[in-house]
């Protein structure tokens, strides 16, 4: 018998060279079907890129181990308050979807396909809903900025304060919306462990021609109103653990390690701790001073810098993966990674080939790769 999945693949190869068409069938039939919806997307939306299909699409064609997202479903439900969703609106985005993929699939689409996408979409809906039910907590905080200072060309560090508090674990992140962007939300690690004042630091790279961290970094100020969703994310310390810990970060992925050793320096003594930073050049390494300050008074940190693209760089050169198995074994460590797609999946490539088990290693990746 075929599994679930396959009939999943084989359904969704029918259309996937077809995606653009398939995503302006599936917004205009829903917006059409309840011109109300438009309000929940962002005002510039460019159909190509928006978020939700291949989000959609993406949760359906992953769902052959359900077991393992359903953590994940329930939070992203949740989450999805801060969008104004609500129950009603997921059979009228299935209606949408279907639709969209039957009509650009042409012949080869049949009752079988049209039976997996059904069931499987209404499993993740249910979780989703269910998820969003149980949560007791606002869809949403306000937060005031408090600091913002540039770090280089297209990096900023802000600080701000929720006008109710936030409960959120060292490493986790959270989805933010600013008042120059409205309904363009984008999740950002938080950079510190929880402060008896409730201010968060967030580390932003302004993405070439990205919406919302350009905003983040070139126009937020000090005073201005942000939105913060609930936090999310499972990059946080095993408290069971008593393992050393390598720590790899690239750019921003500094951000979640830099929350992850803030809580470590509250209580700390025995577990050795090496911190590799990866940059293309020098000047890349913002929040160098602080994280050295931390390094002196804590004789248990290590920090590894490595530029790959500086010819004459006084520190280790090469990529992180390189510099970090040049460094190894790491038999009993765990592993904490962070940064781009590209970035943290050729470090976990080069982990699988030193026989790290996956269950030691924990990461985000910030972009696809
Ligand atoms: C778990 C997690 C944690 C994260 N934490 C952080 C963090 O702490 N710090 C941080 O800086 N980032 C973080 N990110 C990344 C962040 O969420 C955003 O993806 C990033 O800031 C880009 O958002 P944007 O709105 O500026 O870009 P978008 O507008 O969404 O654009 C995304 C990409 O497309 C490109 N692009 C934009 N416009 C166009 C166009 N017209 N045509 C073609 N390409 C285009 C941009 O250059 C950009 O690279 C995190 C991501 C995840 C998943
Ligand atoms: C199976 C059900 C669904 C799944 C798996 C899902 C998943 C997602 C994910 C992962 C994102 C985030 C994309 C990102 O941040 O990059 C997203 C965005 C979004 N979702 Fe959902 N979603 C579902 C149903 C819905 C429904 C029913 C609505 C209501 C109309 C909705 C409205 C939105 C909106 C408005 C966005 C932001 C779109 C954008 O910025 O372009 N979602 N969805």
């Amino acid at each position: 018998m075929t599994s679930l999945s396959t009939v999943l693949k084989e359904s969704w190869g029918l259309v996937e060279d077809r995606q653009d068409r398939v995503a302006q069938h599936f917004y205009a039939r829903l917006f059409l079907s309840d011109p109300q919806l438009r309000d929940l997307f962002p005002v510039q939306m460019d159909v190509q890129r928006g978020r939700l299909l291949g989000a959609i699409v993406s949760a359906v064609q992953n769902f052959d181990s359900p077991e393992d997202i359903d953590g994940y479903l329930r939070s992203l439900g949740r989450d999805h308050r801060k969008f104004h969703v609500t129950p009603e609106h997921y059979s009228q985005v299935k209606v949408a979807l279907i639709d969209a993929i039957r009509a650009h699939a042409g012949e080869g689409w049949n009752a079988v396909y049209e039976q997996a996408w059904n069931d499987v979409y209404d499993h993740i809906a249910a979780k989703m809903i269910a998820g969003a039910a149980e949560d007791t907590e606002p869809p949403y905080r306000h937060a005031e900025v408090l600091h913002h200072e540039r770090r280089g060309a297209d990096i900023a560090v802000f600080t701000c304060r929720p006008l109710q508090p936030l409960k959120f674990r060292a490493g986790q992140y959270v989805s933010i919306e600013c008042g120059y962007q409205p309904r363009l939300w984008r999740t950002y690690s938080i950079a510190n462990a929880p402060r008896e004042d409730g201010t968060l630091e967030f580390h932003v790279r302004a993405a070439g021609g990205g919406w919302v961290s350009s905003a983040l970094v070139r126009r937020l100020k000090a005073g201005d109103m942000l939105r913060i969703a609930a936090p999310m994310g499972s990059m946080t310390l095993d408290p069971q653990s008593r393992r050393d810990i390598v720590f790899v970060t690239g750019g921003t992925g500094l951000a979640p390690v830099k929350a992850l050793l803030d809580e470590l320096t509250r209580y700390n003594r025995t577990r050795f701790i090496h911190l590799f930073r990866g940059e293309r050049q020098d000047d890349d390494f913002y929040d160098r001073r602080h994280l050295d300050q931390i390094a002196e008074s804590c004789p248990w940190l290590t920090i590894v810098r490595a530029a790959s693209d500086e010819q004459g760089y006084p520190g280790e050169r090469g990529a992180i993966p390189d510099v970090v198995s040049r460094h190894g074994p790491w038999r009993d460590h765990d592993f904490y990674v962070a940064g781009s797609g590209a970035m943290v999946n050729a470090t976990l490539r080069r982990l699988t080939e030193m026989r790290i088990p996956s269950t030691r290693i924990k990461y985000d990746a910030f972009t696809d790769s």
